[in-house]
Parts: structure tokens; sequence; C-alpha cells
């Protein structure tokens, strides 16, 4: 039987570890999103994604080594002491089937320790989660709007700059609408990155929403995430106003929680079309709290690997 050439040398050394330096990061997100865009699917990750996600957990992206080279990617970010997320896990399309995505998936487990791991599976894998504990909770669709040159810009006054929202008030709202678990910190670098869109709609009475749009490697795309609103007709604006903002995008990108009907309608009265569809999976061994994000009040999920 013929092995490819790596196979022949004597000793292969797979090894474990976690990448913190920021270049490297951005080399690693690039890597992702290539093995990615080998397989037929348009999603992609934002350009920053990675170096923001190691911002809450130092330790969080890991990588499996072969002969000092990268073949397999894991994102595992422990968010708060008690919840992680499991995310953007790939292997090299050359060197699939051969064990290094098992062996990297215990190491982000372990990493992940007794606290409530969730993540979203692709259909094909959710009996493999389901072996290490994982159970269903529902469904996210992937999104993809086009032809962006419909939308214009309203250039209202309730319409501002997310960054010039006190932090204060971002949390509180959070807080009333499910994303009371995305940290502080992580949130106002996300809307800081570079090359991303944050905008607030407000009213007298205070805020009705926020959403970020933000650039992927993925030819032209862009992705927004999260959009969090009170209503059906905020959220609508600040979409509105987000699509109209990304004027070179050839498509933007949304997931999008299956139960939540009204933004399932809203995206659709957009002519949103479904590119995938993943499974909404966790685990829970002491009991944690799962964070299932299931409010009426997001329409977009931030990333898949921070809900
Ligand atoms: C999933 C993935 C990361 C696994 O990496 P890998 O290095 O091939 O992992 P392993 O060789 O250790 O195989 C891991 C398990 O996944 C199973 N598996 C891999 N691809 C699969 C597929 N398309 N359908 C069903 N099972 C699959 C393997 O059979 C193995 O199961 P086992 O424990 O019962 O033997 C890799 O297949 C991949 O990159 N897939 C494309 C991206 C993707 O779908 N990621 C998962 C998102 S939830």
């Amino acid at each position: 039987m013929e092995y490819p050439e790596i196979f022949n040398v004597d000793e292969d050394e797979f090894l474990i570890g976690a990448v913190r330096d920021p270049f490297d990061l951005i080399q690693l997100n690039k890597l992702h999103s290539l093995w990615n865009s080998q397989g037929a699917l348009e999603w992609s990750s934002g350009v920053n994604d990675f170096p923001l996600f190691s911002l809450i957990d130092p330790d969080g992206c890991l990588v499996g080594k072969l002969n000092g080279r990268i073949v397999s990617i894991l994102i595992a970010i422990n968010y708060s002491k008690t919840n992680s997320f499991i995310g953007a896990f790939i292997t090299d399309p050359k060197l699939r089937n051969r064990g290094y995505g098992t062996r990297l998936w215990e190491a982000a487990l372990a990493h992940c320790g007794k606290r409530c791991i969730g993540m979203y599976a692709v259909e094909t894998m959710v009996k493999r989660y389901q072996r290490d504990g994982f159970q269903s909770m529902g469904k996210v669709l992937i999104y993809k709007i086009g032809q962006l040159d419909r939308f214009d810009d309203p250039e209202d006054d309730s319409i501002t700059d997310a960054n010039t929202v006190p932090l204060q008030e971002l949390t509180v709202f959070n807080q009333s609408t499910g994303l009371a678990h995305l940290p502080g910190n992580f949130l106002q670098a996300w809307m800081r990155q570079p090359g991303a869109v944050a905008v607030a709609y407000k009213s007298r009475d205070g805020l009705l929403g926020y959403g970020i749009i933000r650039r992927c490697y993925a030819n032209g795309m862009w992705k927004i995430g999260p959009l969090v609103a009170t209503d059906g007709r905020a959220a609508e604006k600040i979409l509105h106003v987000l699509l109209s903002r990304a004027p070179d995008a050839r498509g933007v990108l949304m997931e999008v929680f299956a139960d939540n009907k009204p933004a399932v309608e809203l995206v659709e009265g957009l002519c949103g079309t479904v590119l995938e569809e993943n499974v909404i999976m966790y685990r829970s061994i002491t009991g944690s709290e799962v964070h299932s994000n299931f409010t009426s009040c997001i329409y977009a999920v931030t990333s898949g690997v921070i809900g």
C-alpha cells in the first residue's frame, strides 16, 4: 500500500497548541478561509474574527501541527467561568479522516473543562458530537443577501455610529435582549475593527437596536452580526442601513435562528437565500446555564463562535 510522502517519515510528530500572536492569528484566519473555500460553501469568517476571539480567551485558537505544519484548526473560547463556544473546526482537505481532527477536538473539550459548551454543527457531524454528550437545540440558517445597490442610506438622525453609544448603555440593552453574556471588551473591539460599520438606532426613549457589518475573506462577501433590536421595524431599519453601507459587497451573510420567525421573514422579504443550515448543539455536564440566545430580539448572530 502506498502512502503520501509525509507519512513515509519514520516518526510523525503531531502537536497541539494555541496560536496567540496577532500576526499569526491573521494568517490562521486566512488559512481557515482558504480550506473553507475549497469546499462548496460560500460561508466565510470575518477578516478580523480570530484575533478578536483571542481577546476573550488567548488560549482558545487551537491548531494541530503535523511535523511543524498546521493541519487542523479549532476555536474553543471560554467566554465566562461557566460557558464556552466551539467553532471553526476544519482540517486541511488533503489530510482528513486520519484522526487529526479528533485529537484537536479532544484537546478543545479539555480546554473548555466543565463549562457548558455551545456550537453550530454541520448536519453530517451531529451524531459524532452526540457521542460526546452534545444535544441539538434548534437550527441556525446562514443566509446570503445579494443585489445590494437597491439599498439607500436613509441618512436619518435616529441612526448613529454605535461607537458613540456608551458601553454601559449597550451592556444594559444586551441584558434586555438576550446578549447579556457578550463580554464588553469584545463587543467594543468588534465594533471598532478596521473596515467594519457599526450603527445604533435611537429614539427619544433610548436605544432601539444596533448592528455591525464586517468584511469576510471570501471574495467580495461581507457579514452582519450581531443585529439586535427591540422589534421587527427597528431591525428592518438597521438592516437596510447596514446593507447600504457595504456598496462594494458581492453579497452579505447573516446567521439567523430558524425559530425566530420575524427575523426569517425579514431576511426572506429581502430575497435572502439559505446557503446552509447548521444544528445548534450544547453540552452541559454540570447543569450550567445554556446561553441559547433564542430571543426574538436577535436578528443575526454575532458569530458562530461567540453566539
Ligand atoms: C470535521 C473535520 C474537521 C474532522 O477532521 P478530521 O481530521 O477529518 O477528523 P478525524 O479524521 O479525526 O475524524 C473525526 C470524525 O469525524 C467523522 N467525519 C469527518 N468528516 C465527516 C463527514 N463529512 N460526515 C460524517 N462524519 C465525518 C470521521 O468519520 C470521524 O468519526 P469517528 O470518530 O466516528 O471515526 C473535517 O472533516 C473537516 O474539515 N470537515 C469540513 C469542515 C466541517 O464540516 N467542520 C465541522 C463543522 S461542525
